[in-house]
């Protein structure tokens, strides 16, 4: 996709950059790295942030991992193997298999004359890169200035609930509410089988509703799998009593209703900020992209149990419900993160603030254009923001030189006092075996 796209987002934002004279772009970094929008920037010499999730493959903590990979999120407990193999062995595969991908991206720049890259990561060193996350959810690390933390963004108004969700919620104080997010979608056999698990759910009294929204699901295949099965076609037919399924809802209005106990989620990001956010727990099927990485997140904080798409069953989903609405520590968990949610979703203001002076920095660092607009480089703009270590290099950069040599001065003085210790060893040694012999000769003569 990073490379089909490239030209088309280049030439869109180029024109949108010069329809409204640009003065700052705002990329969005992940899923697909937005190379045409970094570059654009760089090319036209305007200042350049970027915006994601997940920052973690520009960072530089190596125990930050990735499942996406076969990796942990968190790597702490893993044995050597794995954390080499995490570290080492999967980049250098990554970057192999990406080679050909650089090329064709290389290729797309060549035709829009933009100089070559060749970091898979794309033009984001040097760059301001808010990361849409916090700490108490996401791994600490001490990361560069440049990479900040500013979220979880959350808008400042939701739409809130219609009469039928109002009236469903008022009469249903056990609801669960099911949504996959905009783009994930399931097999229909794995939406049978969680049909099934409502339905046991409810037989049991665990909880008493349900809320879906559809979204992605095909509603129609679905039935056409359940293949004339009574419960579960009343249910996609919308006729059934305790479940409620539309194909968009209002979902923060619903995860802050009281009588939302549950959140059946795919792990997206906006999804689980709103949950944390609502204090919400969660049951979570991850799908792609950065889902595995947030149900693992998500599991460390106590807040979630996962449920793997491949091996879906019944009585799995039923018990994991059970658990995380009789075990009161997922709430008191949900909690303890909804504080953090809420008082860390105000550094979106940070965030503007930081943008800000990115611009007031240009305006200073700029060469006027003929438009009146200021040139910069973003290699160098924010060089009050780079750590040092950037400019030193490598080896100077990470003190390898002074820490070599104290390594070997230590080791030579540990060796020379090694060696004085066993010289001195040898010699009182042979001393004393001297002595013996004497003695034992000054003996023998005594009785003889
Ligand atoms: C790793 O092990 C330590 C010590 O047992 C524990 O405190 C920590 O929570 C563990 N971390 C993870 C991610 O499991
Ligand atoms: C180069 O760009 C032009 C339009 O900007 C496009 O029509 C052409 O297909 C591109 N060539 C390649 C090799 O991508
Ligand atoms: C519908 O399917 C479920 C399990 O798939 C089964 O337990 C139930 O008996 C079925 N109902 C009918 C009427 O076939």
């Amino acid at each position: 996709m990073a490379d089909q796209s490239y030209t088309p987002f280049y030439n869109i934002y180029k024109q949108v950059a010069e329809e409204n004279e640009v003065d700052l772009f705002f990329c969005v970094y992940m899923p697909v790295i937005n190379h045409p929008c970094f570059d654009l920037a760089w090319k036209l010499g305007k200042p350049a942030d970027g915006i994601s999730t997940d920052i973690s493959i520009i960072s530089n903590a190596p125990y930050k991992s990735d499942p996406m990979f076969g990796c942990h999120a968190n790597m702490e407990n893993e044995s050597f193997y794995d954390r080499f193999n995490c570290a080492i062995i999967l980049p250098l595969k990554l970057f192999w298999s990406s080679i050909d991908l650089i090329r064709d991206i290389n290729a797309k720049r060549a035709n829009v004359s933009v100089d070559p890259h060749w970091d898979l990561r794309g033009r984001v060193s040097n760059l301001l890169m808010l990361s849409n996350t916090f700490f108490g959810f996401e791994l600490s690390s001490s990361d560069s200035p440049l990479h900040q933390e500013i979220g979880p963004v959350l808008p400042d108004t939701f739409p809130g609930l219609t009469p039928v969700l109002d009236s469903f919620l008022a009469n249903h104080p056990r609801t669960i509410y099911f949504a996959l997010g905009t783009n994930a979608i399931i097999y229909s056999q794995n939406v049978i089988i969680i049909l099934n698990a409502f339905i046991k759910l409810i037989e049991q009294n665990v909880i008493d509703g349900v809320i879906w929204s559809t979204v992605r699901t095909d509603i129609s295949e679905s039935l056409e799998y359940a293949n004339s099965n009574v419960s579960i076609s009343t249910i996609l037919n919308n006729h059934h009593p305790n479940i409620h399924i539309s194909k968009f809802s209002p979902q923060f209005a619903i995860l802050s209703h009281k009588n939302t106990k549950l959140f059946l989620s795919h792990g997206g990001s906006g999804s689980i900020h709103e949950s944390m956010y609502t204090g919400t727990p969660m049951l979570v099927l991850p799908i792609m992209g950065d889902q595995p990485r947030n149900a693992e997140m998500l599991e460390s904080v106590c807040m979630t149990l996962k449920l793997s798409k491949n091996n879906l069953k019944v009585d799995d989903i039923v018990s994991k419900v059970e658990r995380l609405l009789n075990e009161g520590i997922f709430k008191m968990n949900a909690e303890r993160v909804q504080f953090l949610a809420k008082v860390n979703s105000k550094r979106k203001y940070r965030a503007a603030d930081l943008m800000e002076i990115v611009l007031n920095t240009a305006k200073y660092e700029g060469i006027k254009d003929e438009n009146g607009g200021f040139k910069i480089d973003n290699e160098k703009l924010l060089r009050d923001w780079i750590t040092p270590d950037k400019r030193m290099g490598f080896i100077r950069g990470k003190y390898l030189d002074v820490y070599s040599v104290a390594v070997i001065l230590l080791l030579a003085l540990g060796g020379g006092f090694v060696y004085t210790l066993l010289t001195i060893v040898r010699y009182t040694y042979i001393i004393s075996r001297n002595e013996n012999r004497n003695d034992q000769k000054s003996l023998k003569p005594k009785k003889e």
